[in-house]
């Protein structure tokens, strides 16, 4: 099941409201890492391809959009990034088909708003591996924003700490992403080490 309110507008219009390697700078890190990497709902791969040139390890974009993991697929070949896999799949219904504790890193990005937000977060929690991170940017309630779901289902900072500490993640922390996301709030957890 498509999540609600997660369709995507114009891609140029998309990507005016964020800079994706500032933002990712301060949730991934620097290059180099071997780390496998997940994202749930990828989108035009406005973080995945970025996010690609981050580590050497496998990356899984996952979409329910075919035109969007298409899109993901070719822009990673024309990259040079074969280690990206871009796969037509519904986590709501399917899960993400990653084995248990294969990833070091898992993506959540703009999509927490959807109806079961815990059981996506219990399938980041079960795809990492201990000590792996989990990154989320949601779109902020607290200002005016120019797009983004309507404010009544966007869950606050608060809250998603609170369904990270129910799923069982820690070292729960915001971060503030500056610039690069006037309008996103960041977060970051862990799957704890053992
Ligand atoms: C709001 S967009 C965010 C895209 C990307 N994460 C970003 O921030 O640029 C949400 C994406 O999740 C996808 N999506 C929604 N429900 C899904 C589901 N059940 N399974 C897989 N993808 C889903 C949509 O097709 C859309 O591309």
């Amino acid at each position: 099941m498509k999540g609600r309110e997660s369709g995507m507008p114009d891609e140029a219009y998309w990507v005016s409201f964020f800079d994706p390697e500032a933002i990712l700078d301060r949730l991934l890190g620097a290059r180099g890492g071997t780390y496998n990497l997940l994202e749930f709902g990828c989108g035009y791969g406005t973080f995945t391809l970025p996010a690609a040139s981050r580590t050497r390890g496998r990356v899984t974009a996952l979409d329910i959009e075919p035109t969007m993991v298409r899109l993901v697929e070719q822009r990673a070949r024309d990259a040079g990034l074969a280690h990206v896999h871009a796969e037509t799949r519904d986590f709501v219904d399917q899960g993400t088909g990653v084995a248990d504790g294969s990833q070091g890193h898992v993506m959540v990005f703009n999509l927490l708003h959807i109806e079961d937000p815990l059981a996506l977060l219990r399938e980041a929690h079960r795809a990492l591996q201990p000590g792996g991170i989990l990154s989320v940017i949601h779109w902020r309630s607290d200002i005016e924003t120019p797009r983004g779901p309507p404010r009544a289902i966007r869950p606050k900072p608060a809250q998603c700490a609170l369904w990270l500490a129910e799923t069982g993640f820690d070292s729960v922390l915001q971060v503030d992403l500056g610039p690069a996301a006037p309008y996103h709030f960041g977060m970051l957890a862990k799957r704890a080490a053992s």
